[in-house]
């Protein structure tokens, strides 16, 4: 029953002639089954439209940046309005003062804010601005783990330098042991430890941390009078409003933020405490668009709505209902899943599926009955989902466990 995808196609033909391999990123639906649009032309709340106007409950929320729903009236108002009035101007506006104040009040750590545009962009302002606090050079980052597409972090290393990832030393998350093995092989060159709240790699179980290892490697780093960093890009605003280790009592030096601080319109952060406030004033950090002040309104429009009205109590039990939901059919059809992580930040993996064959099959399955879904990237409950739009997802997943059943 596969949808109509003439537009689709036209565009990729186009696109191959004028755009390296048809697409770049991780919006490239290169490694994902047929069934994947690749050109979307509107999305609403929950909902996107594909460029052939075939409709789905979106489960990946842009890769993250969408918290409160595509199209946000307040958020967009707060935009357009900033934008009638000026964007890209010759310095900052009034904006990015309030926006750093509120990122002070929101953020326990914080006793600073400046902003940019990508998370990359906040990953790699912390490991310069721990560098020059520290005058180390050793960054403790997590095997597997994704911190943004810069040559220090990207997972590929096609146009990269083996010198570009220089000085980094890995560890094992949830493993203390292996951070310590860590941090006494960079001695004292420690200048920090970049973590993400809980382990989110593409392909492979999430683990979320416990707080001896929280507490644990905010320990190595006092021990080595090192600093440590928080990866808040992809899970930031979706575990707690605010520190997503505040509930360990652990408290970052350094934080980035991104993806859905603005409901999608484009703004990162990076935070941090006093210690690190003379260096972050000597690196130089600047973007030509990273003083735009519509995406500065709509953050404090995301974050008004934010603190309005608590989020993560419905994320998690939207979350729940969708992992109880997945797990009843699996075992009504006799497949053997692992769902892992976070409730409102779904992965789901199948039992003996080296190739990905049954999670692919799954995918495009539902993603043909309307539930975008993702085989091995985490997923991304937001507030505009209701508890009809996860019905509706599950509509469509129950044949998709059936394909699966039904063998290749
Ligand atoms: C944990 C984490 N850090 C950093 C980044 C990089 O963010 P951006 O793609 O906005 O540069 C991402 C993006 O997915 C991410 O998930």
């Amino acid at each position: 029953m596969a949808r109509e995808r003439r537009r689709d196609q036209e565009l990729r033909e186009r696109a191959r002639k004028v755009i390296p391999g048809g697409m770049y990123g991780h919006q490239s639906t290169r490694p994902l089954p047929d069934a994947y649009p690749q050109f979307f032309s509107r999305g609403s709340g929950c909902r996107l439209w594909d460029v052939d106007g075939n409709e789905y409950v979106d489960l990946m929320c842009a890769y993250g940046p969408m918290l409160l729903g595509y199209g946000h009236p307040k958020v967009d108002a707060a935009a357009a309005e900033q934008m009638a009035r000026g964007d890209t101007l010759t310095g900052p506006t009034d904006l990015i003062v309030e926006l750093a104040e509120r990122f002070v009040e929101v953020v326990e750590a914080a006793d600073w804010a400046l902003f940019c545009k990508n998370g990359t962009d906040a990953t790699s302002a912390a490991v310069a601005i721990a560098r020059a606090t520290t005058g180390r050079k050793q960054i403790l980052v997590a095997k597997g783990s994704y911190h943004g597409a810069a040559p220090w972090c990207t997972p590929f290393d096609t146009g990269i330098v083996p010198e570009a990832r220089a000085h980094l030393v890995t560890f094992e998350y949830g493993d203390l042991a292996s951070a310590r093995e860590a941090a006494s092989q960079a001695g004292d060159d420690l200048a920090g430890i970049l973590v993400s709240p809980f382990r989110h790699d593409a392909f492979q179980d999430q683990t979320e941390p416990d707080a001896a290892f929280a507490r644990g490697l905010r320990a190595i780093c006092d021990e080595h009078d090192a600093l440590l960093l928080h990866d808040e890009v992809r899970a930031g605003f979706r575990l707690a409003f605010g520190g997503s280790w505040t509930r360990f009592g652990v408290e970052p030096d350094l934080a980035a933020w991104g993806k859905c601080l603005a409901n999608g319109h484009a703004l990162s952060a990076l935070t941090g405490n006093d210690r690190m406030r003379d260096a972050a004033r000597k690196v130089y950090l600047t973007g030509s668009f990273w003083f735009q002040a519509a995406p500065m309104a709509a953050a404090l429009a995301t974050l008004a709505e934010l603190a309005r009205q608590p989020i993560v109590p419905t994320l998690e039990r939207l979350g729940q209902r969708l992992r109880l939901g997945w797990q009843e059919q699996a075992d009504r059809h006799s497949v053997r899943i692992r769902q892992t992580g976070p409730v409102q930040m779904p992965l789901l993996l199948f039992d003996d599926d080296p190739k990905l064959e049954k999670g692919n099959r799954w995918a495009a399955e539902s993603v043909d009955r309307g539930a975008y879904v993702h085989p091995w990237h985490n997923m991304f409950v937001s507030a505009a989902h209701t508890e009809a739009d996860i019905e509706r997802i599950l509509e469509a997943t129950d044949p998709a466990f059936a394909a699966v059943a039904s063998g290749p």
